[in-house]
């Protein structure tokens, strides 16, 4: 009943030529995924050439963080209406890179997730527990309290245009992924929280699962019934890798 999301994050990599490259190659391969929504959420840069090569195409495209203000003084920030100039559709927010190295709380990223709403586009809401978290047992205290922060800053009812992400941050870039078994614990505790509040937003909610996603292990994953589709980091840039993901997420 919920359509699967398979969304790459391309994080700080690529270049104008090797962006032309890798979308030559997604677009095509991807095409009749007529279950799946395709995106790649990409450097603030290169969002006007995710434009130019998506539009028209099936592929939907976003960036990696927005500020939590609309306009001002903010130096070096970009505001959620900017990136819906590009013709983006999601924004991530919440990553765990930026609430480990840039400090970000979980009432930023509440109101990062607000601005992006009020710019007519989706945020995609990490939250995840770091390993010695998960190891003193506090895996859920963790994702509840991230989750939280947004429905009690934002509202339940928010939460249906929003996509959420279970990223456990000992998955990211390390090549250890949680079993299919682990992520769904979580992602069923997730919806749970949320239905508590509204069964009818929790059943409709995209919960993505991100952390050390492969083509070999996507569809393991993607069968677990939480589990609505992925968030890609390092795979997302390789295109037999990423492909492969897309079409198990089909499957
Ligand atoms: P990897 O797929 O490289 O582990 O990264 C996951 C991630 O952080 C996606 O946002």
């Amino acid at each position: 009943m919920r359509r699967k999301l398979v969304a790459g994050n391309w994080k700080m990599h690529g270049s104008l030529a090797e962006n032309r490259a890798l979308l030559a190659a997604l677009v095509p391969a991807t095409r009749g995924l007529d279950r799946v929504d395709v995106a790649v959420c990409v450097p603030f840069p290169y969002l006007q050439q995710a434009q130019e090569l998506l539009s028209g195409t099936h592929m939907l495209w976003g960036a990696q963080d927005a500020s939590r203000h609309a306009k001002g003084a903010f130096t070096g920030e970009v505001s959620a209406q900017m990136i819906a100039e590009f013709g983006a559709r999601y924004v991530i927010v919440g990553h765990s890179e930026r609430r480990s190295y840039h400090g970000e709380s979980d009432a930023l990223v509440a109101a990062k997730c607000q601005a992006v709403l009020n710019a007519g586009l989706t945020p995609i809401v990490c939250l995840g527990e770091r390993l010695e978290e998960r190891e003193r047992g506090e895996t859920e205290a963790v994702v509840a309290r991230q989750l939280e922060a947004v429905m009690d800053s934002l509202g339940v009812a928010a939460l249906s245009g929003c996509v959420l992400a279970y990223e456990p941050v000992w998955a990211i870039g390390t090549g250890r992924t949680a079993t299919p078994d682990q992520a769904q614990e979580v992602h069923a505790y997730l919806r749970r929280r949320v239905a508590e509040r509204d069964g009818a937003v929790a059943a409709r909610l995209t919960l993505l699962y991100g952390g050390s996603v492969k083509g070999s292990n996507a569809q393991a994953l993607f069968s677990m019934p939480d589990i609505d589709g992925g968030l890609i980091g390092g795979a997302s840039l390789v295109s037999e890798e990423f492909i492969a993901i897309c079409r198990a997420a089909q499957a």
